[in-house]
């Protein structure tokens, strides 16, 4: 007898349904798997077969044929285990076929027939419900997962004889819920800001960077909190929205990156890659391919600190993703597409020995090593960080001031006040966000009055200004304006957005 079971196959952040066809044949009983299947797909016979008789079901005395359709895409990983079995238990008359009917599974088997966890359930059951599916069959660690997607009835699967049993009506499994309402909140365990001494230049460039989503970039010497500023930053960021967590937390569950009890990703990602990152690690890829670094830190923080020392080949890749907001993977079989809208933070010392520029300590650094240092960043990199800032020493008067800063959370209600301006202004777009605007957007949004024009086109030849770092002093200048509630760009938020561009060190 011929069964279809449905399953679903992961292609980056996408899903398509797979038919799974199991049919019995003439023969000796062995099983083969047709349809493009990977080596975890061809040794899921040997598990199911298992998991089948170690359930005290009946395994075929005959040949079975599977086939996984549309055979035009590659099926990679064990979650066909569970439909395969199913397939096998209509084809051989133990379980009705109207029974399992329109229901998706997914799910891997081991030996004793209990069922493992896989990686990118909640992309799966939005790609169920797009579809029209109405139940999906899920492992038991996975449920809270795939139960955010609303309106789906998602069935935990422990073993497989529970399965078989909930298909027979011998005991029926109960649906899942999991409730979405729960305030997002941040993590508390970050350092906040009023307890960083001093450093108000830099508080306020941060929370610049964080109202308009701009790529930032610290420059000091050793030991004047670049790091810690840098680490704090998720906490002045606006609190992510239902739609933004359940986008973070498909790249999360694609990377297999999920805590086992965290079914929804509450907090922005904030990811620090260490400088010996490899070009896969950073943008994605892999023979199985994963999202990178940059998609990990999507609608969060990738931080990359003593950014000189990460590869130049590494930096470049950068380049094409912090413009497109995406990044595409191309593969044999075709190209994949990861989300990757991250705010870029850099941290650097302004040379090899630390100190160029300190008014205390005296570099020692050869005026040739500096320029070769500095030189490490390429100039388009640079040209796409909005915000360069310097992070000077603390002295001692501000280290031991006994009074502490404004607190993270007020810093982040102006933030969230400047992005609800945003909101608005993009409502029925893409764009979410000052960062995202492209040039269109910019000649809507950004018109300067005549004294702000002035200004612009002297500072255009004087600073030598690029037409991309032009429309991204555009961009930052809205911000600027955005945070303090004004429609309209005046002189001095243009002012404040022209001294954040890159000065020559040297
Ligand atoms: N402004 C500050 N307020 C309070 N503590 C500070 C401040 N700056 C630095 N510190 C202290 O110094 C430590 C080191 O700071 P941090 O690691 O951020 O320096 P850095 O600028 O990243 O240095 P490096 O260039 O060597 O990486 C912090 O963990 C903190 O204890
Ligand atoms: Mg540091």
């Amino acid at each position: 007898m011929l069964a279809r079971v449905y399953s679903c196959a992961v292609l980056g952040l996408d899903g398509v349904i797979v038919e799974v066809e199991v049919d019995t044949a003439g023969g000796l009983p062995k099983i083969v798997v047709v349809g493009l299947p990977d080596t975890a797909v061809q040794e899921s016979k040997e598990r199911v077969l298992s998991a089948i008789k170690n359930s005290g079901l009946e395994t075929p005395r005959r040949k079975i044929r599977v086939n996984l359709a549309p055979a035009s895409v590659r099926k990679e990983g064990p979650a066909y285990d569970l439909p395969i079995a199913l397939g096998i238990l209509i084809a051989t008359g133990q379980l009705n076929p109207q029974s399992v009917g329109d229901t998706l599974i997914i799910g891997e088997l081991s030996l004793d027939g209990s069922v493992r966890h896989v990686r990118g359930v909640l992309p799966i059951a939005a790609v169920a419900r797009e579809n029209g599916f109405e139940q999906i069959i899920v492992p038991d660690t996975d449920a809270a997962e795939a139960a955010l997607i609303p309106e789906l009835d998602v069935i935990p699967a422990r073993t497989l004889s529970e399965i078989y049993e909930h298909f027979t009506g011998t005991s029926e499994l109960e649906p899942v819920s999991f409730n979405l309402d729960e305030d997002l909140v941040f993590d508390d365990h970050l350092t906040d800001f009023k307890d960083i001494k001093g450093q108000e230049h830099v508080k306020r460039a941060l929370e610049v960077a964080a109202a308009g989503n701009h790529n930032i970039l610290m420059i000091g010497p050793p030991g004047s909190g670049k790091t810690l500023l840098a680490r704090s930053m998720p906490a002045i960021l606006p609190a992510m929205s239902i739609d933004e967590a359940l986008d973070v937390t498909r790249v999360y569950s694609i990377a297999d990156q999920l805590p086992a009890d965290v079914p929804l990703l509450r907090y922005r990602p904030f990811r620090s890659p260490h400088h010996t990152i490899s070009h896969a690690g950073l943008v994605g890829g892999g023979n199985w391919p994963s999202p990178g670094e940059i998609s990990l830190a999507h609608r969060g923080v990738l931080f990359l600190d003593e950014l000189p020392e990460f590869g130049q080949r590494v930096l470049e890749v950068l380049r094409q993703p912090i413009e497109d907001k995406l990044v595409t993977i191309s593969r044999a079989q075709g190209s994949l597409t990861f989300p990757a809208n991250f705010l870029l933070v850099g941290a650097m010392n302004p040379c090899p020995c630390g100190y160029y520029g300190d008014p205390v300590k005296a570099c020692t650094c050869q005026p040739g090593t500096i320029t070769r240092y500095q030189k490490r960043i390429s100039g388009p990199l640079l040209d796409r960080i909005d915000i360069h800032i310097e992070v000077p020493r603390v002295d001692y008067e501000k280290l031991t001031d006994d009074r502490t800063g404004e607190p993270s959370k007020s810093i982040q209600s102006r933030v969230e006040t400047a992005r609800k301006r945003q909101w608005k202004r993009f409502e029925g777009t893409h764009l979410t966000c000052n960062a995202d605007m492209g040039p269109t957007e910019i000649g809507e949004f950004c018109q300067l009055d005549s004294a702000s024009e002035k200004l612009m086109r002297s500072a255009m030849s004087q600073m030598q200004l690029s037409a991309r770092a032009y429309h991204r002093v555009l961009k930052l200048s809205r911000t600027i304006a955005d945070l303090a509630g004004e429609d309209v760009i005046a002189v001095h938020h243009l002012a404040e957005a022209l001294q954040y561009r890159p000065k020559d060190l040297m």
